[in-house]
């Protein structure tokens, strides 16, 4: 592995490709390039430098999803899987190896089935997670899902990567709600959890998508929400107290009622007179009443000074809408687009509060970028009550949140400085976040924490703890010796897949 690339192995590889299907994509096809693009949200990695698959394949039947593995394998080709693209290095649709690789679309296995009397759906992973809120919010208003804030994320990496959102804290992420899968592994064979056995079934719950087979379809647990739930959003300068604020929430957002979510966004802002300043804002979710919210913050959190008309009380599949900055219901079911631009971030957690005497110091670097967003989401509640080791997501019992750095930007040829800001940032944050190891969120893949070299000597090596014990903690190990078992001869392999180790 690899066979040498020539033009009749790739002629006879799309031969096999197409005994199945006629959803075989290659370059010389007009559509291409728009399928391509289609779920492609970093313009970063929409480049004409950026590595081209031979092909995209966008199945309609497990089975033409397991003769492209079949195919794949007997011609020495990778398999990139993509659901829906958010990939925050591009490693569902780009390749930094050398070999010829396809792209596995799954955007047309999108299918949703619930089953609101047993509270369960099974979700095929091309669907939006804006598809599953819309539909399981159709069937029963009393129903919904906890999953991430961006509607237009695939179901197929979301929750292979964990999944993070705004009923984290009464429900945990994602994939702490799947109670089974279907999966094609490395042979092209279809498994379910009974058939995958108990340790591959935990890989894939939140062990990073693309290192264990293609998940074609999650069986979830729906969650119960109340007819309406409160939400609120409060923005404070630091000339309105806002450090002070955000100072108070490290300590406090933990450890809230579960009911309560408050998340918080920084960003660069004016202070009304033209100078810059920062930002914070309160971003919130309550399950139950604005009176019952109100009580709850005045216990908890009077220094926010919360007030009843600050507040809506709306419907969960509202609640959706008002986190995504979205219009109506109709764009989730409709697969709105995500706007396309540059975009670049990393991950940090917090276990002990920031200094209060170093946040200017955060909020002085945050005003040498143009466009740089903190969003920081606690845990606590049900991310307490769920061990280390339960599934890959090591970061539970004693994280306070995490800390996501984003950035966005217009031109390409701005690249280098808004990367070279963020590497800056991260550095500079060191003494503040989780240490040895630094942990990081794999559903926010970042390369700058290392990557696999040579997919045909890899393996479970000092290079690969680096980032792996990063994402993982201590499960990484266990991650690896599943791969071991499941793909020992690397098939699916990418820059960041899990490298295998023999027991
Ligand atoms: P994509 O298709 O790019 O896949 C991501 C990875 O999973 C790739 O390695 C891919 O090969 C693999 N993969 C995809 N489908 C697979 C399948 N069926 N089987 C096996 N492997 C598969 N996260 C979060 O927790 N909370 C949030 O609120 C947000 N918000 C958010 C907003 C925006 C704008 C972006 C771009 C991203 C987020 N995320 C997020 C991060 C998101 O959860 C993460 O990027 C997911 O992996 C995206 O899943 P997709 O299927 O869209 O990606």
């Amino acid at each position: 592995f690899p066979l040498a690339f020539s033009q009749s192995s790739n002629d006879k590889f799309i031969q096999c490709l197409s005994q199945n299907s006629d959803s075989v994509f290659t370059q010389n096809n007009t559509q291409y390039s728009s399928i391509l693009q289609s779920t492609i949200v970093n313009l970063r990695f929409s480049a004409s430098t950026t590595s081209k698959p031979l092909a995209i394949i966008t199945p309609l039947t497990y089975a033409h999803v397991q003769s492209v593995v079949t195919c794949s394998k007997n011609f020495g080709y990778r398999v990139r899987i993509r659901s829906g693209g958010h990939d925050y290095a591009g490693l569902s649709y780009s390749s930094h190896d050398q070999v010829p690789f396809v792209v596995l679309d799954l955007q047309k296995l999108r299918s949703i089935n619930i089953d609101s009397s047993k509270k369960t759906a099974w979700v095929e992973s091309g669907a939006t997670i804006g598809e599953l809120y819309y539909w399981v919010s159709q069937n029963n208003k009393n129903l919904g899902f906890p999953a991430g804030v961006c509607p237009t994320i695939g179901v197929g990496g979301h929750l292979s990567g964990g999944g993070l959102g705004i009923l984290v804290r009464k429900y945990g992420l994602a994939a702490d709600n799947v109670v089974d899968a279907r999966i094609i592994d490395a042979n092209g064979k279809i498994l379910d959890r009974k058939a995958m056995g108990k340790d591959l079934f935990w890989s894939i719950r939140g062990g990073g998508g693309g290192s264990f087979g293609i998940v074609v379809a999650w069986k979830v647990k729906l969650i119960s929400v109340p007819d309406k739930v409160s939400v609120f959003s409060l923005s404070k300068t630091l000339e309105q107290g806002g450090s002070d604020l955000f100072n108070k929430w490290q300590s406090i957002g933990s450890k809230l009622s579960k009911y309560l979510l408050i998340r918080v966004i920084i960003l660069p802002g004016s202070t009304g007179g033209g100078s810059r300043t920062i930002k914070v804002i309160f971003n919130s979710m309550f399950l139950g009443t604005v009176d019952n919210l109100l009580k709850t913050m005045n216990n908890s959190f009077p220094e926010l000074g919360l007030q009843a008309k600050d507040c809506s009380e709306i419907s969960w599949i509202e609640s959706i809408l008002f986190f995504a900055n979205y219009p109506d219901t109709s764009v989730l079911r409709d697969r709105k687009p995500e706007a396309r631009k540059y975009f670049n971030a990393k991950s940090d957690y917090v276990k002990a509060p920031i200094p209060k005497e170093r946040l200017q110091d955060i909020w002085n670097w945050m005003l040498e970028d143009d466009n740089p967003i903190l969003i920081m989401e606690p845990h606590g509640g049900r991310m307490d009550e769920i061990g280390e080791t339960s599934t890959p997501y090591p970061h539970r019992k004693g994280y306070l949140y995490n800390i996501q750095y984003f950035q966005t930007w217009e031109n390409s040829d701005a690249s280098d400085k808004h990367l070279g800001w963020m590497r800056r940032m991260y550095t500079n944050m060191t003494p503040y976040v989780s240490k040895n190891p630094r942990s990081t969120y794999v559903n926010y893949r970042d390369l700058d924490l290392g990557e696999n070299k040579n997919a045909n000597n890899i393996s479970y090596s000092e290079a690969a703890m680096q980032w792996g014990s990063k994402y993982f903690g201590n499960n990484f190990r266990k991650l690896a010796l599943v791969k071991g078992v499941v793909d020992p001869q690397n098939f699916f392999y990418f820059e960041q897949s899990i490298p295998p180790l023999k027991a």
